[in-house]
């Protein structure tokens, strides 16, 4: 959606895949504590997004949502405040039905525009929006009528929509929301983790700043997956430009998790301007080429081992768009090392379910930038 928001995916922390419907505002708060205190939020992770099962399952007299008594007793009001003194945003979730999908809590259909100036009075910065509990009627139909109530709410609102890939959103999502879902739910395994990369894959043309395929939230952390599938994890979601959505609790986190989720060089890799999304280039005997173009004519690229051995992988300039006389100099991002001079290929040995990224920088564009003159003469 073209409203200045969402000009890069969402970064940010959301309750559901740790806490599931076992919340309350002093884990809120905690949460927003511990984003700073670690350093994630600066490096960008700014939404702190309630998930299902704040509020009661009842409408007030004036049919207005209200906050769980016994979880949330200071109200959201008061939560986005905290929240928003340290200079972070607050996201909340809804549903695009009768009720939410745990039940606990009624859905917006047919109180959009009530809800969203809720919404918007309580100073929520992020709209998840859940698909239970409709009536089978067209999820286009139900999710254009919340994008309209946040947009006449006066408040800027980031739209997620959170359909499943119900009636494949990436071709009518990016003209009602800033993100839509491509997948069913992930979970904490590499099993999961690996089927929503691949279903997402299919929509990478679709992506582009201000809308973006979402393959679910982040698992890092959570303890179902190896280090290095926790890093194919990440680099992979940063590489197709997915919303950054940390999902474990960040409060206990281990240093291994932060150390993969605070990776700024793969991190600057999911926020670049261009926003295009990397997509599966080469694959086959379970070893893959993952790429995707970055600002200023450099390529990102994956080499992505989803076999059992450890596997030496190629990527091909012809396949990852660049000329086979290009020189490169290749920056690895987990390594945190350059090689220079490389040129037609890269190839590298990837252990089991890891995997290693890269940033290639033509040298002809690094000897510009240098003497930005040469141009002027034809280089
Ligand atoms: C659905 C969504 C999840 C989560 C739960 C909450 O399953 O896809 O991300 O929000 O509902 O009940």
């Amino acid at each position: 959606l073209d409203n200045g928001l969402g000009t890069t995916p969402p970064m940010g922390w959301n309750s559901w895949n740790h806490f599931h419907c076992d919340i309350n505002e002093q884990l809120i708060r905690e949460t927003a504590d511990a984003l700073v205190s670690t350093g994630l939020a600066e490096l960008g992770y700014q939404y702190v997004n309630i998930d299902d099962c704040w509020g009661e399952n009842y409408r007030d007299s004036q049919g207005n949502l209200v906050a769980k008594q016994s979880t949330f007793p200071s109200g959201i009001n008061s939560l986005a405040d905290y929240v928003h003194g340290k200079g972070l945003k607050l996201g909340i979730y809804s549903d695009a039905g009768t009720q939410t999908c745990s039940k606990t809590m009624p859905g917006s259909l047919g109180f959009e525009d009530q809800d969203a100036q809720t919404f918007a009075s309580w100073g929520v910065d992020y709209l998840k929006y859940d698909n239970c509990n409709n009536p089978g009627t067209s999820p286009r139909e139900r999710y254009s009528k919340m994008s309209s109530a946040l947009q006449n709410s006066g408040r800027d609102i980031f739209f997620s929509l959170c359909e499943w890939g119900v009636d494949d959103p990436a071709s009518w999502a990016s003209s009602i929301g800033h993100s839509w879902r491509t997948t069913g739910d992930i979970f904490d395994s590499w099993d999961s983790m690996t089927s929503r990369a691949d279903e997402n894959d299919k929509w990478a043309s679709y992506a582009k700043p201000g809308g973006w395929n979402d393959p679910d939230m982040l698992e890092v952390g959570n303890g179902g997956m190896t280090t290095e599938e926790y890093r194919s994890h990440f680099s992979i979601w940063a590489l197709a430009k997915a919303p950054l959505l940390i999902g474990c609790d960040v409060r206990s986190i281990s240093e291994d998790a932060l150390e993969i989720l605070s990776n700024s060089e793969v991190i600057a890799v999911n926020q670049d301007s261009l926003g295009v999304q990397g997509k599966k280039v080469v694959w086959g005997g379970g070893t893959e080429v993952w790429a995707g173009p970055l600002s200023g004519g450099t390529v990102a690229v994956v080499l992505w081992n989803r076999g059992s051995s450890p596997a030496t992988i190629t990527a091909e300039w012809s396949d990852i768009g660049l000329s086979s006389s290009t020189v490169v100099n290749a920056r690895d991002l987990w390594a945190h090392s350059d090689t220079a001079s490389v040129q037609g290929e890269l190839t590298a040995t990837v252990d089991s379910h890891a995997c290693k990224m890269y940033v290639l920088t033509p040298q002809h564009l690094i000897a510009l930038s240098r003497f930005p003159m040469a141009d002027a003469f034809g280089s």
